[in-house]
């Protein structure tokens, strides 16, 4: 088996309108997929999919073989875990806030493994600082550390580095590198910045009015897509 998640024909709808609706996608386990589109495409939607927060409305998602309802068990849906554009950090220390995570799943970390964990995300020095004083980027490194820790089989990215710095960007690009590598962590990255896709996607989907266009590698994606509207949108043709 080397889909981790695999739908067809997946459908979701709001207040009867359908905004999502994936005919065919297998997500590989261990692969960092990238997926692009205009604003309102369904990306964040697919993300709230495939983290469980929301069920089709129609149409088959499975997750590691498993067909996905609304009465998947807890240690199922703590395989995966999320990381957003904006961080919601707790008016705590750095620590406090990497401990959260664990706290609620029961597991009592040593100080060794957060500060190991912070050290991974550049944050060692500030481990008693209150979340809150954080710059933007320090800020995303520890919800980036936050999801780590538990050391999830699925990271969701949901625009992750807009409005950061490049070197916070290039940072946070190096800790999710890293961490594929380390444990084959599934990743499904949405981003804005094709350039980031190109750097650290393994394939790269475009998805424009919640169907996705095309799934590729994602030199052939960028270099020779098979869709016209894929052509297009990686040429700046396509109209956002
Ligand atoms: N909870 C919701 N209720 C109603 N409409 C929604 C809801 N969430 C998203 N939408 C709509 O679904 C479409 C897709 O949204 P979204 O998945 O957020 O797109 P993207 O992340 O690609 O910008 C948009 O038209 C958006 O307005
Ligand atoms: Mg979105």
């Amino acid at each position: 088996m080397s889909s981790i998640y695999t739908l067809r024909e997946v459908t979701q709808s709001y207040a009867q309108r359908e905004v999502l609706n994936v005919a065919e996608l297998d997500i590989q386990y261990g692969e960092i997929l990238a997926l692009v589109g205009p604003s309102g495409a369904g990306k964040s939607t697919l993300l709230r999919l495939l983290n469980f927060l929301e069920f089709p409305h129609t149409g088959d998602l499975t997750f590691d073989g498993k067909r996905v309802h609304v009465g998947l068990p807890l240690r199922q849906r703590r395989r995966v875990t999320m990381v957003f554009q904006a961080p919601a950090l707790l008016k705590r220390s750095v620590m406090a806030n990497l401990q959260y995570g664990l706290t609620l799943r029961g597991i009592v970390p040593t100080q060794e493994a957060l500060l190991d964990q912070l050290a991974e995300v550049g944050l060692q020095d500030l481990a008693h600082q209150p979340a809150r004083k954080l710059s933007a980027g320090e800020s995303q490194r520890l919800a980036l550390a936050r999801a780590l820790i538990i050391k999830p089989d699925v990271l969701l990215l949901d625009e992750p580095t807009a409005n950061l710095d490049p070197y916070n960007v290039g940072l946070i690009e190096d800790i999710l590198r890293r961490d594929n590598v380390a444990r084959q962590t599934t990743m499904v990255l949405v981003t804005h910045n094709v350039f980031q896709a190109q750097r650290i996607a393994h394939r790269t989907g475009l998805l424009v009015n919640g169907q996705l266009i095309e799934a590729a590698e994602t030199s052939v994606f960028f270099e020779a897509p098979a869709k016209q509207q894929t052509k297009d949108f990686v040429s700046g043709k396509l109209v956002f």
